[in-house]
């Protein structure tokens, strides 16, 4: 079976041809899909009924270790059992659509803001992979901004203004910015991470801009300065010809580079509508023999 790639996009994002990802074990398959991956930055998997022991499993085939320190698991007990499984849904451990005043929700709600996940941590993500369970028939959609384009498109004086500039990123500043706070405990495990602004992608070659809501300073300079180039820099990037919208299907499975995109969820009524995802992301870390 030939597995192709067609794009949704002018500049990134493409949708695979039909395959079961739960039976591609083989190197020269998972090597397309992470040259698809270097090439397209987001793709789209039609028809992926994992379990998430499957999920997890596919995860760690195609692109090694995996992420278990995400914001969740700091917050409350992982309602999938396995700390790779982060729980994307507006639903408690009893299966109910959170309350309008519940926490989780609070903390959930973050993800409408642009962001790469766990760039907070160090390694920081590379991939994730969001399978959807139920999807409301309501627009309940995920945009997808591609960095490395928004990086081409600066202008040089930009460019050279930006190298070598480090970002600390934090989730305890992103999510503080929504009125949520963490408590003494959960900050323990949240400290925070420095990653470079612009980063030169090892697959594709590409230079992309390496931003988020989590970032809360560029390293060494004045606080509001580096805050307001960062503002300026996300502005940029999420123009809308840097943007695809993804509108969910149940199986899907959409796998996104957190170094070349940054990504946020739309708002749509999660008080009424049940939505239930399962994410699993890996560690942005040196690839071994295989790739
Ligand atoms: C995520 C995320 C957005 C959404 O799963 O990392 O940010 O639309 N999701 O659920
Ligand atoms: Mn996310």
């Amino acid at each position: 079976m030939t597995l192709t790639f067609r794009k949704l996009h002018g500049l990134f994002a493409a949708e695979a041809s039909p395959i079961d990802l739960r039976k591609v074990h083989d190197d020269a398959t998972l090597a397309k899909i992470r040259a698809g991956m270097d090439e397209h930055a987001v793709l789209v998997f039609r028809d992926q009924p994992f379990t998430g022991a499957e999920q997890v499993d596919f995860a760690a085939r195609l692109d090694g270790q995996l992420h278990t320190k995400t914001g969740l698991n700091a917050i409350q007990e992982n309602r999938h059992g396995h700390a790779a499984l982060t729980d994307i849904s507006n639903v408690d451990a009893d299966g109910n659509v959170n309350k309008a005043d519940d926490r989780r929700r609070f903390y959930s709600l973050g993800n409408r803001l642009w962001h790469t996940d766990a760039s907070f941590q160090d390694p920081a993500g590379r991939y994730s992979m969001l399978n959807a369970q139920v999807v409301p028939d309501v627009d309940a959609d995920t945009e997808f901004a591609d960095m490395r384009s928004a990086y081409d498109a600066l202008p040089d004086e930009m460019k050279a203004r930006l190298e070598g500039l480090k970002v600390h990123h934090s989730l305890a500043y992103s999510r503080g910015m929504m009125g949520f706070s963490f408590s003494q405990a959960e900050q323990q495990t949240l400290q925070g991470a420095i990653h470079p602004l612009v980063r030169t992608l090892a697959g594709s070659k590409r230079k992309s801009l390496y931003l988020a809501s989590h970032a809360s300073m560029i390293v060494d300079w004045h606080v509001p300065e580096g805050r307001l180039l960062l503002w300026e820099l996300m502005e940029h990037a999420t123009q809308r010809e840097f943007v695809y919208r993804h509108s969910w299907r149940v199986d899907d499975l959409v796998i996104w580079d957190n170094r070349a995109t940054m990504h946020r969820g739309r708002s749509y009524d999660d008080t009424l509508h049940r939505r239930e995802m399962r994410r699993v992301t890996t560690l942005d870390l040196p690839r071994t023999a295989q790739a």
